[in-house]
């Protein structure tokens, strides 16, 4: 059976690739923090490991897994404000989670696909690599450095028959602002079909995945219809 580690499946995105996942019968392993979110993945035949990406020990424990599909999907957004106004912890921590994380799980894991010889790592990146937003430098960075980050290594892993994609999301309605904007000003966010579905994003990387395995994805872009620039421009009627 074909094993896929999920990571950040507890909340929007990741768990509901990790449910996409299991549904198409793969055996999945989903990575968070959250005990009650685990525990409800456990009782939908998903094995869950509770461990801080933040935590490079404990990333460590996941080198006797042997995936066949890894999705670096976990995230973080630190404080919307002004870079002089960031806190320097907030700064460390995107840092670690958005970027060092991804970096490290991939070195544990890509090295056991390319002796393989197959293999599919998908990672979740955003607009915000590819164009900027106001008070959000930090995380434009760490999503800048993924998008960079994938390309290259796809170049590193295509020869071994090992692919590589960048998901590039849009808005997504997911738990992401859900520390740093009230329930109503997210709610407005997520209005009248402005953002796209968690559902949506894991159907695209299914539909990625099941495509003969001598054809590479290396990006998809996927935002709401009316999201139509990366920064959000709407083109309405
Ligand atoms: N929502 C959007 O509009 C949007 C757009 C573009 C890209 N993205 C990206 O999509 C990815 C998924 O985010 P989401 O939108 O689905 O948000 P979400 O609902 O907040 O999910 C974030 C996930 O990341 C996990 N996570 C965060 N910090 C972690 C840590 N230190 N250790 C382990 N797990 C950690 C969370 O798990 P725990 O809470 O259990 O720790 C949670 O499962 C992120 O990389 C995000 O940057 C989102």
């Amino acid at each position: 059976m074909t094993q896929a580690l999920v990571t950040g499946a507890t909340s929007g995105i990741g768990r509901a690739i990790a449910l996409s996942l299991r549904d198409a019968g793969h055996e999945v392993i989903a990575v968070g923090r959250q005990p009650e979110a685990l525990a409800d993945l456990e009782a939908q035949d998903i094995r869950s490991l509770r461990l801080d990406l933040a935590d490079p020990k404990a990333l460590r424990s996941l080198a006797e897994l042997e995936p066949d599909i890894l999705v670096n999907n976990a995230g973080m957004m630190p404080a919307m404000v002004n870079f002089c106004d960031l806190p320097e912890d907030d700064m460390q921590r995107a840092i670690a989670v958005n970027l060092t994380a991804v970096l490290q799980l991939t070195r544990i894991v890509a090295p056991g696909m390319r002796r393989r010889g197959r293999g599919h790592i998908f990672f979740t990146g955003s607009t915000a690599g590819h164009a900027p937003f106001p008070n959000l430098a930090v995380y434009c960075a760490t999503k800048a450095a993924i998008g960079g980050f994938a390309q290259a290594l796809r170049l590193d892993l295509a020869p071994h028959g090992v692919r590589v994609t960048e998901i590039v999301a849009g808005r997504v309605e997911s738990g992401l602002y859900k520390d740093l904007l009230s329930e109503d000003a997210r709610a407005a966010m997520y209005a009248d079909n402005s953002a796209v579905q968690p559902s949506d994003v894991a159907a695209m990387l299914l539909s990625v995945w099941k495509l003969p395995k001598a054809v590479d994805v290396a990006r998809f872009d996927i935002l709401p219809t009316h999201q139509a620039t990366a920064t959000g421009s709407q083109n309405k009627k």
